[in-house]
């Protein structure tokens, strides 16, 4: 079957835009002896979980056990969840321990103190890194506080625990303002980290993982001395607002969505068939801010090389329609017509679709279910 063939709105993945984003990355990594675990939360799909881990990949990330059962599930041996889980879970974490190596975060005393419970009470050991917050202030410990060095020393002395290291995600990369900036987010992260690590291992503590993980400050973050693992996700896809960070190519976006115009009510209005429950309502962050909901590319094809029409800009959504407005001197859009737009965020998009489908230009090979949408608990 071939794309123009698909009901709409789809969305779809280029399966060589996708492999070569793997590919990349997983080379950048292994040249700098960077174990890669990159996170799934993007595409949620176990196919993609396993192409990642044949290429090199030492696991994976999820963000909840819900996703982490799924992947697990299917067969993935090795899954790290930077997420800070509460004891009141204790259940299924001893349940996901006899099925994949399975490790995640603590930042706050009483929590580290009531997984040791759970875990010793179960006669279990898991393993656990100490988040730090390396500036996007959302979890982890202020590295600047002597209390630092001393949680750490508490969740290294936890019975039921097995303290593997630091773990950071610099999400304030997301409103960077410049390729420098990225990269002094980069190098500040790596700074923190590896001091607080020294800290440790002075301190008689081992500390034997340093992870860290985006995908904007990525390319920089691989400059870096002292990290042990990366955890980016959304490379694999990439999308509008990695095009903005500098981050990706239009070129690299593998995921892109196929939509048609169903209505043209005037000369500079038209509308499209996919709106805020495909495209979600994200806006797309930059270096300079992207207006809209989209990039917008006329017809059903995305050769390489393809411009997108600047004439058109998604500029409101509904939950079903997608409102572009036409400038002056753009082409016409007439109902029928295709477009692909890339979105945004591509990680809320997979989630909000059953599956996939990959493709490879006009062809369509098969459609790849996105396994683990939806478990958000
Ligand atoms: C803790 C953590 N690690 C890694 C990642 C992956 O980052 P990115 O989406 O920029 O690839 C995320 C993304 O949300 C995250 O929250």
């Amino acid at each position: 079957m071939t794309v123009d063939r698909l009901a709409t709105p789809s969305v779809l993945v280029e399966r060589s835009r996708l492999h070569a984003n793997i590919d990349r990355m997983q080379a950048a990594a292994d040249r700098r002896g960077v174990r890669l675990r990159p996170h799934a939360k993007t595409h949620k799909s176990p196919a993609v979980a396993d192409w990642q881990i044949a290429r090199g990949a030492v696991g994976i990330c999820c963000a909840k056990l819900g996703e982490a059962e799924v992947f697990a599930g299917a067969g993935v041996a090795d899954i790290r969840l930077p997420y800070p889980l509460h004891p009141v879970n204790a259940a299924r974490v001893v349940a996901l321990l006899d099925q994949t190596r399975l490790s995640f975060i603590v930042d706050h005393p009483d929590v580290a103190r009531g997984w040791s419970q759970a875990m010793t009470a179960a006669g279990r050991e898991v393993d656990v890194l100490v988040k730090v917050d390396v500036g996007f202030h959302r979890c982890g410990i202020d590295p600047a506080l002597p209390g630092a060095l001393e949680f750490i020393r508490l969740v290294a002395s936890l019975p039921g625990l097995g303290l593997r290291g630091l773990l950071s995600h610099a999400g304030q990369a997301y409103h960077a303002t410049s390729a420098d900036h990225l990269k002094a987010i980069a190098e500040e992260e790596a700074a923190i980290l590896t001091r607080l690590a020294t800290a440790a291992r002075e301190a008689g503590i081992a500390i034997e993982e340093v992870s860290a993980g985006a995908t904007p400050p990525a390319r920089f973050s691989l400059e870096q001395d002292g990290l042990s693992e990366l955890r980016p996700g959304n490379y694999a896809y990439f999308d509008r607002t990695q095009v903005g960070l500098g981050a990706a190519t239009l070129d690299d976006c593998a995921l892109t969505v196929l939509a048609r115009v169903v209505s043209a009510p005037a000369a500079d209005r038209a509308i499209l068939d996919c709106g805020s429950k495909t495209l979600s309502n994200d806006l797309a962050r930059g270096f300079s801010p992207l207006p809209g909901h989209g990039t917008v590319f006329r017809g059903a094809g995305l050769p390489p090389g393809r411009q997108p029409d600047t004439g058109l800009t998604i500029e409101r959504l509904s939950e079903e329609h997608a409102t572009v407005r036409v400038e002056a001197g753009a082409a016409p859009l007439a109902p029928g017509d295709l477009v692909r737009v890339l979105p945004n965020h591509s990680c809320v998009v997979s989630n909000l679709v059953d599956r996939v489908w990959l493709v490879d230009g006009p062809d369509v090979i098969e459609p790849l279910p996105v396994a683990a949408r939806g478990r958000l608990t």
